[in-house]
């Protein structure tokens, strides 16, 4: 019999996730490694596609993710073993992370940004049109989709897509292209997009993130400098979008009609300068020294990002659990205790149960 499902639950649903299986794609990235074991959390079968972890360390190797699921290092550029490996999965659920995601390396590589992320995206749904198993689908896409004049409006769902850099451009084409294959090819499964903001959490290591940049410097007892301290994001702790993610996804199970895009992000009070946010963690840290207003190197990133989340609160009733100065806490404290020899994975498993519990 299948798991029953709770609208407007605010939590994902062991019951509905125990035993399903899911393709994550992405899978040895900051984000899919703790949704891997997330879903290991919640009893998932999960089966990962992306290629190998380019950051040293990564999350994916010091939580040895690749015990806990079934893990295939590939290109999601080759339409050939994106395929193979979907036949061989038969996923009921997809859920969509790989992409080059960082902005400034899409300035340094516009080609291979596009690729990963349009094509990419383009091989998975063709694979998906060809694969009767898959029920739901979320595709992640990124707060920066919307075509933004500054003007600190709070972007809604049907607000005019955009991207001035490489990156946000990719991604907003990534919405098109959802949307068409919605229409056009996948209108008998609930297939969404889901644009959250600036994540933060234990175990991110990439270059030219904020966070992951802090504890770089200040574990080397350098001075962290700050390139647009007044820059405004919506943060969240990263289980907070990834919770939302399986809650989206477990509710277009039963109801597809819910398919079509979301913004996830936190509450208003929440979206922050780069300045507070590196504030609450130099706190949190305890130690470490900062220079702002530093480098600029010219390359244009939104400076104001603001996104309602009114759809997604009154249709799935999601509200945000941790604050920012909760998950600011919980990320510092975090590299704290991996900074002394704490384990990774029991590090996350600690986050997840405090956060499914709370
Ligand atoms: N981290 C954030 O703050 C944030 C905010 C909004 C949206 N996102 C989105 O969330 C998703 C995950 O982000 P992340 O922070 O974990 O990024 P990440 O860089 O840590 O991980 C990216 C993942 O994609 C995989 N990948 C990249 N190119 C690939 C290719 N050609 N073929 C196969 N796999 C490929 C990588 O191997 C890795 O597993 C991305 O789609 C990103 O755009 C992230």
């Amino acid at each position: 019999m299948e798991a029953m499902v709770t609208k407007n639950s605010s939590q994902p649903d062991p019951d509905f996730w125990r035993g399903k299986r899911v393709a994550l794609t992405g899978h040895t990235g900051f984000k899919g490694a703790w949704m891997a074991l997330l879903l290991k959390r919640l009893g998932a079968l999960v089966y990962g596609y992306a290629l190998a972890p380019n950051t040293q360390p990564s999350l994916f190797e010091v939580a040895k993710v690749a015990q806990e699921i079934a893990s295939h290092v590939d290109d999601i550029r080759d339409d050939y073993s994106l395929n193979r490996w979907m036949t061989s999965v038969q996923p009921e659920v997809v859920l969509h992370f790989a992409a080059q995601a960082l902005v400034r390396e899409s300035y340094r590589d516009p080609v291979g940004t596009m690729t990963s992320n349009f094509v990419g995206t383009l091989n998975l749904l063709e694979a998906i049109r060809h694969q009767a198993s898959v029920k739901t689908v979320v595709v992640v896409t990124t707060d920066k989709v919307y075509r933004n004049d500054e003007s600190a409006k709070s972007f809604q769902e049907d607000d005019h897509l955009g991207g001035h850099d490489p990156y946000s451009a990719s991604k907003a084409a990534c919405e098109i292209l959802v949307d068409s294959y919605r229409k056009c090819f996948l209108s008998h499964i609930g297939l969404a997009t889901a644009r959250a903001g600036n994540v933060i959490g234990g175990g991110d290591w990439s270059k030219e993130r904020l966070i992951p940049d802090a504890v770089r410097a200040w574990e080397s007892g350098q001075v962290l400098e700050i390139r647009s301290p007044a820059a405004v994001r919506p943060w969240q702790h990263v289980l907070e979008p990834l919770c939302a993610y399986l809650i989206l996804a477990q509710n277009m199970w039963s109801d597809i009609d819910l398919a079509r895009a979301y913004n996830f992000g936190p509450a208003v009070t929440d979206a922050v300068s780069v300045k507070q946010v590196i504030e609450l963690a130099q706190t949190a840290y305890g130690k470490g020294t900062v220079q702002f207003g530093g480098e600029q190197n010219g390359l244009h990133e939104a400076g104001l990002l603001h996104l309602n989340t009114q759809l997604v609160s009154e249709v799935l009733g999601l509200v945000p659990r941790w604050n920012l100065a909760c998950a600011v806490e919980k990320t510092m404290a975090w590299y704290r205790a991996y900074g002394v020899g704490e384990d990774a994975r029991s590090l996350c498993l600690r986050d997840i149960e405090a956060y499914l519990g709370a």
